[in-house]
């Protein structure tokens, strides 16, 4: 843990950044291409640690994973020939690595036992658990399998046809996964739609999977082949720098390989509701993820109401959206945002604190926070809580602090976004 002073002085922001690789499909390429049969390729994985624990995790199962920066080439003899784990799994601090695995470790037919870092200890499983065990997962853990560490017994599964309680790509994606090896068809009904990098990469592994309407079939005894897999810059890691190009002063920035899949857009489209200046050009339309660059310009913003079925589009860039609504004339309601209370911390709780320590106009609630602005913004000590997101948010609200901000640790960063600091000095004018 790094503490981190960050003095900019209010500077103006030009430049080029090239978005490092989604976090989501970066996991999801590496657990596919383990799952499937053969050799498979990917370009643009991020080198950041969540993704490089899951890299951990399937080594620990006897896949051969070879790395070189952004490249990865994965050959597995496909998940039949994995081997039982020797050493516990190890997950850090990634949820999405904890949750899919669950999903996938029910169908082998082996024993293994997984745990994380003191978040993960504290983020609820049993959302994977509940569902899991209705297929017939063997599944035992701290409180009755609600928290890590976790003990997995593969066995074999049946399908289910599951309504989702809450919006969640990574229960969806774990359901689907166990439902690859389960008997008969999988079904999950979703009342809004979360990201769906898995139904679009399961296809481009081969897989055959039904998607119309917020229902999602997928039948079991599935094999899934090797493939090269393409990996987009990741919206929610350039949304520090759309919101940064938009609250400072005389600036224009320019983001290319944006991953602009429409269940991940919900920034841009509040973004533009509330007057930013954005130029989109799209570049990969034909792509199993669309891609775009994006330019952004300082923008006139005014307040908003988020809430309702974009919220799961834009989960995770709701604190930098916070600190966007902070300098928008007017209020700024967000709703419906419950989720953001399980995350790598509550968000909730720690975007109004760490906000209000900068002088922001801003009140918790229930289900998400209300925002009042414009406000000028004052240097602080900030903390963290050890959540990448926070730790960018209280970066990018330093570029227009009247005094510097010092952040307690500048080393959780690099869950997401290693490059972070890199691309944040070559804008810095
Ligand atoms: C993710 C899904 C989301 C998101 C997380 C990554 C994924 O979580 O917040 O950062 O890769 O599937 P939930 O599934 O809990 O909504």
């Amino acid at each position: 843990m790094t503490a981190k002073l960050l003095a900019y002085h209010q500077p103006r922001l030009e430049g080029i950044v090239t978005v490092p690789g989604d976090k989501s499909i970066s996991h999801r390429a590496v657990m596919f291409g383990a799952i499937a049969k053969g050799k498979t390729t990917v370009t643009g994985f991020l080198h950041g640690e969540d993704c490089l624990s899951t890299i951990d995790c399937f080594r620990k199962l006897g896949v051969d994973i070879f790395v070189d920066g952004t490249n990865v080439e994965i050959n597995s003899p496909g998940m039949d020939g994995w081997q039982e784990p020797k050493e516990v799994l190890y997950t850090g601090n990634s949820g999405t690595t904890t949750r899919l695995m669950l999903g996938i470790l029910a169908g082998t037919n082996f024993h293994s036992v997984m745990t994380g870092d003191a978040s993960i200890g504290k983020r609820p499983m049993d959302r994977v658990t509940k569902p899991l065990r209705q297929m017939g997962a063997l599944i035992s853990g701290r409180e009755g399998g609600k928290y890590t560490p976790l003990a997995i017994q593969g066995t074999s599964l049946k399908a289910i046809d599951y309504t989702m309680p809450v919006a969640s790509a990574q229960v969806k994606s774990a359901i689907l996964l166990a439902g690859l090896k389960a008997e008969g068809t999988t079904i999950v009904r979703e009342k809004e739609i979360s990201r769906d990098h898995t139904e679009r990469m399961l296809k481009q592994f081969g897989a055959n999977i039904e998607v119309k309407d917020g229902v999602i079939s997928i039948e079991g005894g599935q094999e899934l082949y090797g493939t090269h897999i393409d990996v987009p810059g990741d919206i929610s890691s350039a949304a520090f720098f759309l919101v940064a190009g938009a609250i400072v002063q005389n600036s224009e920035v320019v983001l290319k390989n944006v991953g602009i899949n429409p269940t991940r857009a919900g920034i841009i489209e509040v973004m533009e509701q509330m007057g930013a200046n954005l130029t989109i050009n799209q570049e990969k339309t034909e792509a199993a993820e669309p891609t775009a660059t994006i330019t952004v310009r300082t923008s006139y913003l005014k307040g908003t109401t988020i809430e309702g079925e974009i919220i799961p589009r834009l989960i995770d860039e709701i604190p930098i959206i916070a600190l966007l609504a902070t300098q928008a004339e007017g209020t700024t309601i967000i709703r419906d945002a419950e989720e953001l209370k399980v995350k790598e911390t509550d968000r909730i709780a720690a975007v109004v604190t760490e906000l209000e320590k900068l002088g922001a106009d801003i009140t918790a609630t229930d289900d998400g926070m209300i925002i009042n602005g414009p406000t000028s913004l004052k240097g602080a000590k900030l903390n963290t809580y050890g959540d990448h997101r926070i730790g960018m948010m209280a970066a990018i609200a330093s570029l227009i602090t009247d005094s510097p901000v010092e952040i307690d640790d500048a080393d959780c960063i690099a869950v997401s976004y290693p490059t972070f600091f890199e691309h944040l000095d070559s804008l810095i004018k």
